[in-house]
């Protein structure tokens, strides 16, 4: 789908949708007014008939009947006025993508509903179009909207009419950066979404490296990978021991970015299992299904670093993507084997379905070496957080107030529901080993944060954020602009946070 700034006026525009905002009440919101006024004929008693009210979540289509050049008015609701913000707009813009399945051209007015910030707006709206957009079809025949497909095709174009905040070069000008950071993020995001929903079959972490390589080149990052055989030169314990019983070897891929005058440095770490089977702690079948996504912080990582040249951000990241294939077989670590870390630590491992914890653990490890301002980790780590918060939040625990903080604000106004854990120190001598320095596991209950415990044991006190992503990484029906399987959960947060900093 392709999104554009709009110049003519959007009830003049011909379209086969034109979609306009309306508020709690309803209230007609800008464009609505003029577009109903076309129509010529009162809608309150449809509208009141259909039950729609203006509130977020709903929408009305009207057929125009050639009293405006667009073919159906696409009414969505935004909900109360002083309300609206990016979120609202997002699965707004969501909405009139979903409904304008199988048509080709939609206008919208969208934008204008958030007077105080039209940048922000064009910003949201480009974004959740986008990320509503987005399918990962490339294995099915029957492309949607081709002949036999059960599906009809997306929308193929949306033109945002920016009202009076357009009015201006330069006021153009902003919009038209506010469109394009809108589009990096969709773009971002849809390929951890792409990279996540790749079968376990077409990416092992040798894949993951070569595609590391070819989606970074000319986008400001370096791409350095270890093989199995310098990780274990090198004593990566950890990553060894979860990647020794598959077939496919373990991958540790570091990516830089380093701009011109950085501001300051930090390290990012992905969990990057490319199938997750739990090892001779074999899961169950059930478990196993979604496991191919257990790479989904390798992928947020790698994605976000693909736009920061883009964005123009101004501190310098290393992004690590611990990556190994979890797999039962003779050459497999053993409950109860005993491996040394990469920063010297012994863990025992009591579970080997508890890997994701191991690999981060040597990445971090690595990272905190080079004393980073902060280090970020994002990972698929426990059931037990998705228990604890369901499938929409992620987990944050932290032991550093400030980037706590920071991470939160920048989730909130990603529209990335993010809620903080403990790291329970009372709760630290439940990872101590019988025969190791630790355990790779805790207690039965609260199981994220025996996680969270685990990995702070390996960033040597560095400021620090681990994010527990296992609920929200995966959408299991279409919801808002998420749709079906993998969520690309994290990348808005982390360039939000990214942006700031660099601001700062
Ligand atoms: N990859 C899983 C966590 C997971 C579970 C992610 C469900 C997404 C959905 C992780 O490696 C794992 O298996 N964790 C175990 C830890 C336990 C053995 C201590 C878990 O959560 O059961
Ligand atoms: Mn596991
Ligand atoms: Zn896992």
């Amino acid at each position: 789908m392709r999104v554009t700034l709009a110049k003519a006026d959007a009830v003049g525009a011909k379209a086969d949708l034109l979609a306009v905002p309306v508020f709690a009440g309803p209230e007609l919101g800008p464009g609505a007014e003029e577009a109903v006024a076309a129509l010529g004929a009162p809608v309150a008693p449809l509208l009141e008939a259909r039950g729609f009210t203006g509130k977020a979540g709903e929408a009305a289509t009207l057929p125009t009947l050639g009293r405006l050049p667009a073919t159906v008015l696409l009414l969505v609701g935004v909900g109360e006025r002083a309300k609206v913000d990016a979120e609202v707009l997002r699965r707004a813009a969501a909405a009139v993508v979903r409904q304008g399945r199988g048509a080709r051209k939609a206008v919208t007015t969208l934008t204008q509903a958030l007077p105080a910030d039209p940048a922000a707006a064009v910003q949201a709206v480009t974004e959740g179009a986008l990320l509503a957009a987005y399918r990962f079809d490339k294995y099915k025949h029957a492309k949607a909207g081709a002949n036999g497909a059960k599906e009809p095709a997306e929308l193929a174009s949306l033109a945002l009419v920016p009202g009076q905040a357009g009015r201006g070069s330069g006021r153009r000008k902003a919009l038209a950066a506010a469109l394009a950071a809108g589009q990096m993020r969709a773009a971002a995001t849809n390929l951890a979404r792409d990279l996540s929903n790749e079968p376990a079959n077409a990416l092992h972490p040798a894949d993951l490296a070569a595609a590391a390589r070819k989606l970074l080149a000319g986008k400001g990052v370096t791409v350095k990978v270890k093989d199995e055989k310098a990780l274990a030169a090198e004593g990566f314990g950890g990553i060894i021991g979860v990647g020794q019983g598959a077939e496919h070897p373990p991958r540790l891929i570091e990516l830089r970015y380093a701009p011109k005058g950085a501001s300051g440095e930090v390290v990012l770490v992905g969990k990057g299992i490319t199938f997750d089977s739990g090892g001779l702690s074999l899961k169950p079948a059930d478990s196993m299904r979604t496991m191919k996504t257990d790479m989904s912080g390798a992928a947020a990582v790698l994605a976000t670093m693909s736009v920061l040249a883009d964005l123009d951000v101004g501190v310098a990241v290393t992004g690590y993507l611990a990556s190994a294939e979890n797999m039962p077989s003779g050459r497999a670590t053993r409950p109860g084997d005993v491996l040394t870390m990469k920063n010297g630590k012994t863990v025992e491992v009591l579970n080997t379905d508890a890997e994701g914890r191991l690999v981060m653990a040597d990445a971090l490890a690595l990272g905190a070496a080079a004393k980073p301002d902060a280090i970020v980790d994002v990972a698929t780590l426990t059931g037990a957080c998705a228990v604890a918060l369901g499938n929409r939040y992620s987990g944050l625990m932290s032991n550093d107030e400030a980037l706590a903080a920071e991470l939160l604000d920048a989730a909130a106004e990603a529209g990335e529901p993010t809620w903080r854990l403990p790291l329970p120190p009372e709760y630290r001598k439940d990872i101590e080993s019988d025969v190791a320095d630790l355990k790779n596991v805790g207690d039965r209950y609260g199981g994220a944060l025996f996680a969270g415990l685990f990995l702070e044991e390996f960033v040597d006190d560095r400021p620090w954020a681990h994010l527990d992503i296992a609920g929200p990484a995966r959408a299991e029906s279409e919801d808002g602009y998420l749709s079906k399987g993998s969520t690309g959960v994290a990348v808005r947060t982390l360039l939000t946070w990214l942006e700031r900093r660099s601001a700062r």
